[in-house]
């Protein structure tokens, strides 16, 4: 399939600070995208400018073939935004909302009506149309949010954020619905600080991290910059340099990254080098709380790639 999205050397600054530093990436058609990066990478800003919300100061994005700088009118048509920030009046009900949200992109008369009837369906709140915002849940209003965000079927979703700070349940109803909405033929560039949600999203991923994309690929291809390893991860108490040190020593032992409250070990055989390494933090003095060997995940990608943990 071809590219729907192509984000070519985008930069935004403001005054000093670049918060967006030469991006490129290429969404295909018909995949879920993540955008995945600790707060202040960049990606509202980003997503900011693929949506032609913000000028960028350089580069270039096209959508459907349409630039944000020559054709911000043609990017929009084929968009649908979900804004990280909920763009909802808390004094109407949903349904006063969605059909505010409707008009606005154009819809009118009994499409609107079937329009906004599906979109309270998607959220799995059509009991609840008729309960103004204000007294949902925060949850409730991302998932009236979303649905806002796709009134006017769109060929490409984006998503800012929509999971954070909300119950378990309305979460896993917003991993469902955009799964859903990917199986019925959207594009969509999920974005997300959250690596366990868009590893079990997203086909490709663009790791960003200062206004910069350090990986970009399938799970699959970001994996394998961690090379053929085992990811040990130990809990201690704490890990002195000279516990560092000890451990870098371990034959087997390939790196060594400290994250919080844990050490990150990469081995080709985690199992072999195990008792090794446990031995060195104890002769090192630290206590150890708990041990786990995984295959690496995008956590470990992160980790391998910038030195630093992807959790706050
Ligand atoms: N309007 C603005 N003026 C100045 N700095 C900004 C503005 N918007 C964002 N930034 C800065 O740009 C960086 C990237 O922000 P943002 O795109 O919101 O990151 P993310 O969405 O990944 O958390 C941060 O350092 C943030 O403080
Ligand atoms: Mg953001």
């Amino acid at each position: 399939m071809g590219d729907i999205v192509r984000v070519a050397g985008l930069t935004k600054r403001y005054g000093d600070l670049t918060a967006v530093d030469g991006v490129s990436f290429e969404v295909r058609e018909g995949e879920i995208f993540g955008l995945l990066g600790p707060n202040g990478a960049g990606k509202t800003t980003t997503i900011s400018m693929v949506s032609c919300l913000l000028e960028p100061s350089g580069g270039d994005v096209e959508v459907d073939g349409h630039s944000v700088r020559t054709d911000p009118g043609g990017v929009k048509r084929v968009l649908g935004v979900v804004p990280q920030e909920i763009a909802l009046y808390p004094t109407l009900t949903a349904i006063e909302n969605l059909r505010f949200w409707g008009r606005m992109y154009g819809l009118s008369g009994a499409l609107l009506k079937e329009r906004v009837a599906e979109a309270l369906e998607l959220a799995g709140l059509a009991d609840r149309a008729k309960d103004r915002i204000e007294k949902y849940s925060g949850g409730m209003k991302r998932r009236i949010n979303i649905a806002a965000g796709v009134l006017h079927h769109p060929k490409l979703l984006l998503m800012d954020e929509p999971t954070v700070g909300i119950d378990p349940q309305s979460r896993n109803h917003i991993l469902e619905t955009v799964a859903r909405l990917n199986a019925e033929g959207m594009t969509v560039v999920y974005t997300s600080h959250y690596m366990e949600e868009v590893e079990h999203l997203c086909d490709r991923v663009a790791i960003v991290d200062h206004g910069k994309v350090v990986a970009c690929g399938t799970k699959e291809e970001l994996r394998g910059l961690v090379g053929d390893m085992d990811v040990v991860t130990i809990a201690v108490d704490e890990s002195t340099e000279a516990a560092l040190e000890s451990v870098r020593a371990v034959a087997g032992v390939e790196r060594v990254e400290r994250a919080d409250g844990s050490l990150q070990v990469l081995s080709r055989d985690g199992g072999r080098v195990l008792a090794s390494v446990l031995g060195a933090l104890a002769d090192a003095g630290a206590r150890v709380h708990s041990v786990d060997v995984q295959a690496p995940d995008l956590e470990s990608v992160f980790l391998h790639l910038t030195g630093t943990s992807l959790r706050d």
